[in-house]
């Protein structure tokens, strides 16, 4: 009997705190950002989807007391000796959206580097994820023979900064389980084809130096003088753990996930006036992009065959240029049409991404379905050359530095809006012509389309930057692009 009464009491001691612990007291409210599905036959219909921030970027501390943190690296060997007692130990609050720099309204979400809290700048560099109309899981995107939309205004983003919407191969529940209650209601679960070693993969401590791997396509880095779209593949299916050399490519041949990717950067390849403030796809305006990742029978269960980007802007489709410098490609098969192929990626000597499944591999991840993610960044270790410097666009080597860029565009942020998904040809053209909220349709004049979402960046402004500083850095910042461009 006594017995008895002592192992009820171990099973509720255990018990009722956990299921207490592990979510913690702050609520989470996922701001909305609806979205559109498509068909060829029945037009576009709204859906109620949200967002949510990752795990790792919202209070995460110890039952009981607030000010121990639970994302310290190496983690906290008294409060996780095991990832069982950790999950116990550990508690995951809600957060305050504006607070991370991220503001959604009607359809649009606009993001921001920095926020100001009176005295200075710190960076939030938010990352969020699009939940599925239930709030408690992932939206999973299946783009095979599909094509997805959005407008963009990223004209405040210069040379090292990169506003990015691109997929994951996530689990849709966030791995939600018994150690991870909260799921992707929190933001568990994310992963890509970086394989990074974070202190916590899906919600649970990361004891063993393990990197979180899957599949990724970045539809869309970018800033307003440079762009590139890659797809990403892996070996497996999924997401999953990596351990060792097998997350890293330590040589020529080894490794499980594509770290380079096939990217395709117009400028890179020798078309210089085609992306940018003033040119062809004139970044200076909002403008909507659309990526339509075609079949080899146009069936949504064929094999990838293309990766194309089309623009609109103004009312007017414009189709990535197939301009081109590079004789690589110029010596392709039938010619370099201006989009993502296998036999592009082999004429780049993409060979990881060949190695780990190629383009129809990257066809088998999109037609399982992936999740979308936003995110804004820049890059102390690279300047984010990768993306704008040197062959690949327009900037010098130390353009992208973040300390430059806080010191002379703090208010850096852009604006996605008007996401929609479908078949190919439904997202644009006739029946798009209102946007969801009816006000920034991709067929009006950017001048129009422009003022207001703008507008619904400034008025989303996060609670920690006064609307004094902002309006104050935007007209220092509008005269700092005016004086650069009468140097030039
Ligand atoms: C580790 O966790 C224990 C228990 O909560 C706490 O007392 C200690 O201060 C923590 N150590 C660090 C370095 O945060
Ligand atoms: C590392 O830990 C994870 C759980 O976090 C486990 O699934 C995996 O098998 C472990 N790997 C090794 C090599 O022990
Ligand atoms: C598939 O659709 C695209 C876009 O509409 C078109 O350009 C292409 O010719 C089609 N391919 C086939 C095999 O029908
Ligand atoms: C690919 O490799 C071949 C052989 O090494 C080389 O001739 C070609 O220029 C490379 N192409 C690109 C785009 O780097
Ligand atoms: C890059 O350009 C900036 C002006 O935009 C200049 O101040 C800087 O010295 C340049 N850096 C290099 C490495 O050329």
């Amino acid at each position: 009997m006594k017995r008895h009464a002592n192992h009820l009491l171990v099973l509720l001691t255990l018990l009722i705190p956990s299921s207490a612990q592990q979510i913690g007291s702050i609520p989470e409210h996922h701001p909305q950002l609806p979205t559109q599905l498509c068909t060829t036959s029945g037009g576009c219909t709204t859906r109620r989807t949200s967002l949510v921030t990752d795990a790792l970027s919202r209070p995460f501390h110890a039952a009981g007391n607030p000010s121990v943190s639970c994302n310290t690296s190496p983690i906290n060997a008294t409060l996780c000796p095991d990832a069982a007692t950790c999950a116990k130990n550990c508690v995951l609050e809600g957060i305050d959206y504006g607070s991370i720099g991220v503001s959604a309204r009607g359809a649009a979400l606009t993001l921001r580097q920095y926020l100001f809290d009176g005295k200075a700048y710190t960076s939030v560099s938010p990352r969020v994820y699009l939940l599925a109309e239930d709030g408690e899981n992932y939206e999973g995107l299946k783009l095979l023979g599909q094509e997805l939309a959005f407008d963009v205004d990223l004209s405040r983003l210069g040379c090292g900064m990169n506003g990015a919407l691109y997929l994951s191969e996530m689990e849709l529940s966030g791995n939600r389980g018994e150690l991870n209650p909260a799921g992707a209601a929190y933001g568990t679960g994310y992963c890509d084809a970086q394989c990074f070693r974070v202190g916590w993969i899906n919600g649970m401590p990361n004891l063993n130096n393990s990197g979180a791997c899957c599949n990724e396509m970045d539809i869309w880095e970018a800033s307003s003088v440079a762009s590139v779209y890659t797809p990403h593949t892996c070996n497996r299916p999924s997401s999953f753990l990596c351990e060792g050399d097998e997350c890293d490519r330590t040589t020529a041949g080894s490794g499980v996930c594509d770290k380079n990717g096939c990217g395709l950067n117009t400028y890179n390849l020798g078309a210089k006036q085609f992306y940018g403030p003033g040119l062809s796809v004139d970044t200076s305006k909002p403008f909507t992009v659309v990526t339509q990742f075609l079949t080899s029978d146009n069936m949504t269960t064929g094999t990838l065959a293309e990766i194309r980007r089309l623009y609109i802007q103004g009312g007017r489709v414009i189709p990535s240029t197939s301009e081109t410098t590079n004789t690589g490609v110029a010596g392709i098969p039938g010619g370099y049409k201006g989009a993502i192929t296998q036999d592009y990626c082999t004429a780049r000597n993409t060979s990881d991404f060949n190695r780990l499944g190629g383009l129809a591999g990257m066809g088998a991840s999109l037609a399982r379905g992936m999740v979308l993610i936003f995110s804004i960044w820049n890059s102390p270790g690279d300047f984010m050359s990768w993306l704008d410097a040197g062959n690949n666009g327009p900037c010098n080597a130390t353009d992208g530095d973040p300390k430059r860029i806080v010191e002379l565009t703090p208010d850096v942020s852009l604006t996605f809006s008007n996401i929609r998904w479908g078949d190919i040809g439904s997202t644009f053209g006739a029946s798009s012509t209102t946007g969801i909220d009816g006000d920034a349709g991709p067929t009006q004049e950017g001048a129009a389309a422009g003022s207001k979402l703008i507008m619904a960046a400034e008025s989303g402004a996060g609670p920690a930057m006064g609307v004094g500083v902002g309006v104050t850095t935007t007209a220092v910042v509008g005269f700092a692009v005016l004086l650069g461009m009468l140097l030039s």
